[in-house]
């Protein structure tokens, strides 16, 4: 918490999820934090305790209007500023200069719809941060405009157990044999799944979509419509430390944060999103809500199934003695998060 999670940028929502008149309340490592754009659009992220007699601001989650303290009633802008200050006669030298009782505001910066928050005052810009992924995150955010679904839960595991699990198929045909296994449209090719390592911190994969599968799905496209980034495959991104962002064929966007709420619970936020679609009929739309529906329905089964194993795993590791040994291949993304854990909480 008070290394990697202060000098990382941690990812923190989408812009798409602040629009209006809202702000949000939520913890980015070790701090309380709070989210809202400014006049602008610009994502500002701010340390979530009044000016004033230090009051928490707001609650976790989302609240519409501007930020007023619960405390004395405190209203502040959105760039963190008092705007009004009830009896304002009792605090001259906050009528005179407000801009000098300004909430506390972090490093935050946006990629396409993905909004990052760095808490340490110093370090790389977002896009250094991100390398290749940068531009990952603005493609995918094309045209992505509703979260389609949500939901947050706690794994009985430490935060790098469900990243590592997050990071290899080895485990896929012995935990879910019953989901993964009978998922139409993957490539069986042993060879299918290629791993990226172009970033010292990140890594993706790309697994081939079965190609009768996509002459099928070709056959529907009239009627489905086009949407902005379709691709012919799986792709699952780690962007260090604790965000997955997962596709297939980019008609939606899997983004899951895995936080670390305490040494041995991660509480796992997973959002899927959808983009614009063109062009669609009402057959099509209606082909697409099936698919997305399945798509609910089979990520929270996969995610059942994968916290489960997670806690076994924490089970074991509490007692563990010697090493543990990575596979070759099937476990490559495994071995890049250790070296990016361990250079990055050497610095
Ligand atoms: S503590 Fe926030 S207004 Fe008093
Ligand atoms: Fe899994």
């Amino acid at each position: 918490m008070n290394g990697l999670f202060r000098q990382s940028w941690i990812f923190v929502g989408l812009k798409l999820e602040l629009q209006g008149n809202v702000h949000q309340g939520m913890r980015v490592g070790n701090k309380e934090i709070l989210l809202q754009c400014d006049e602008a659009g610009k994502p500002r992220a701010f340390l979530n305790v009044c000016s004033h007699r230090h009051a928490r601001l707001c609650e976790p989650g989302t609240h519409r209007g501007f930020v007023r303290c619960p405390y004395h009633s405190w209203v502040y802008d959105k760039t963190g500023v008092p705007l009004s200050v009830p009896q304002r006669q009792a605090f001259p030298q906050v009528v005179a200069e407000p801009e000098k009782f300004r909430l506390h505001e972090f490093a935050c910066d946006a990629a396409g719809e993905f909004i990052f928050v760095r808490l340490s005052e110093e370090g790389p810009s977002l896009r250094e941060y991100l390398g290749s992924q940068y531009a990952f995150l603005e493609r995918a955010s094309e045209g992505m405009d509703t979260v389609l679904d949500e939901f947050r839960e706690d794994v009985g595991a430490n935060w790098k157990v469900v990243i590592e699990n997050a990071l290899e198929g080895y485990h896929v045909p012995s935990v879910h044999s019953g989901t993964f296994m009978e998922v139409d449209g993957m490539s069986r090719e042993k060879e299918a799944p290629r791993f990226f390592f172009d970033d010292t911190r990140h890594s993706h994969l790309e697994h081939e979509a079965n190609a009768d599968w996509v002459a099928r799905f070709k056959r529907m496209e009239s009627r489905i419509g086009r949407w902005p980034w379709r691709f012919e495959h799986y792709t699952h991104h780690h962007i260090f430390p604790n965000l997955t962002v997962t596709s297939f064929m980019g008609y939606s966007f899997h983004v899951q944060r895995f936080d670390p709420t305490a040494a041995e619970t991660t509480t796992v936020h997973s959002r899927t999103l959808g983009v614009k679609f063109e062009g669609s009929t009402e057959a099509g739309k209606k082909m697409m809500e099936h698919i997305h529906a399945d798509g609910h329905a089979f990520t929270r089964k996969v995610f059942a199934e994968d916290g489960g194993i997670c806690a076994k795993v924490q089970a074991g590791v509490r007692h563990a003695t010697k090493l543990a040994v990575l596979g070759e291949g099937i476990e490559d993304r495994v071995r890049h998060f250790h070296r990016a854990y361990m250079s990055e909480t050497n610095k």
